[in-house]
């Protein structure tokens, strides 16, 4: 079956005055129809502007140098910006962590759930039935959107983005900003969303253990890189990216009440100064040379892609 996303050797750079710096390398993922993917990393990672190619909505500065982005088999980035505004919305949709910043305050949730649908269609009815998928009352439809709470606020978001009917949500941290039963509520919902209408997600999250209790591939990112591209299922049994072993290392449940909290230690490098060989190098404990000197480009191991010279060499990467 055709792949709902598919994403290959991207390269997104950004331009500061006359310099140019990367931003994103090496980026190859795939989302099968009614898959979830995750992308987990630490801030400043890569995962938004990863999320941000797929909708053509990198900010001006940064653009795609190379790779591909195939949405439902169409090659997005050779579409127009004319052609893209029918892919927004349509085929791809997306949500993030704060809601209310996309909102307008003036206007009733409802009307602006209702302003996605083409004219001519049952419109009212159509929203309400979304209402009732996203599990919101009626009532709410002609509510303001300072009299929602935020997890309602991010269900009306999610009643936005799925009105047309995408093959592909992307939900950008879409319950950081949520108590943990708040935000239980909404994966849920996703998940209750992919099932009805066979839709594929895109979760970007920096919480490990949400990623693999919601998703069935995980996507780990490092200072612009994908580093490894795993089943969620096995991930917590064997990650192969020293980054990836690190960061389920530090998940609290992993340790005893009352033990010190762990963190993976040092910082992610700076885009503009990153080091040479593996960005990882620096804070390693498997580094050896090759690692200070070259980038390890991708290996595949079973069903998992990652780059590490731990795994092999198959060769200088970008
Ligand atoms: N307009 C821009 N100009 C230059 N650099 C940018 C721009 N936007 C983002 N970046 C850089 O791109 C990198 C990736 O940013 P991105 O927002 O994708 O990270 P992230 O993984 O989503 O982080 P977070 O978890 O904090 O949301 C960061 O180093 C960021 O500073
Ligand atoms: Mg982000």
């Amino acid at each position: 079956m055709e792949k709902t996303l598919e994403i290959s050797n991207l390269e997104v750079s950004a331009r500061d005055g006359k310099k140019s710096f990367a931003i994103l390398r090496g980026i190859n993922l795939c989302a099968e129809p009614n898959q979830a993917v995750a992308l987990v990393g630490e801030s400043g990672s890569g995962k938004t502007m990863t999320a941000m190619s797929v909708m053509r909505l990198l900010p001006r500065n940064l653009a795609v140098d190379r790779g591909r982005i195939l949405l439902r088999g169409e090659d997005i980035l050779a579409m127009s910006e004319s052609q893209m505004r029918h892919i927004r919305g349509k085929v791809a949709s997306m949500i993030f962590q704060e809601p209310s910043s996309y909102l307008n305050p003036l206007f009733t949730v409802g009307s602006q759930v209702m302003e996605a649908v083409k004219n001519g269609e049952e419109r009212f009815e159509k929203t309400m039935k979304m209402f009732e998928d996203v599990e919101l009352e009626r009532n709410v439809y002609f509510q303001y959107p300072h009299q929602l709470s935020g997890g309602m606020q991010q269900r009306v978001m999610i009643a936005m983005a799925m009105i047309n009917n995408p093959a592909l949500l992307i939900a950008d941290e879409p319950t950081t900003a949520l108590d943990v039963t708040t935000a239980n509520g909404i994966v849920l919902l996703l998940r209750k969303m992919m099932d009805k209408y066979g839709l594929s997600v895109l979760f970007i999250t920096h919480d490990m253990s949400l990623a693999a209790s919601f998703a069935e591939k995980i996507g780990v990112m490092y200072a612009g890189r994908l580093v490894e591209f795993s089943d969620a299922a096995g991930i917590f049994k064997s990650p192969l990216h020293p980054y990836t072993e690190k960061l389920i290392d530090c998940l609290p449940e992993r340790y005893a009440p009352g033990s010190r909290i762990r963190t993976v230690e040092g910082s992610v490098p700076d885009f503009r100064q990153l080091p040479g060989g593996c960005p990882f190098h620096l804070r390693c404990p498997y580094k050896i040379t090759l690692c200070t000197q070259r980038k390890p480009g991708p290996t595949l191991i079973g069903t998992t892609t990652v780059r590490c010279f731990k795994y092999g060499d198959d060769g200088q990467d970008s």
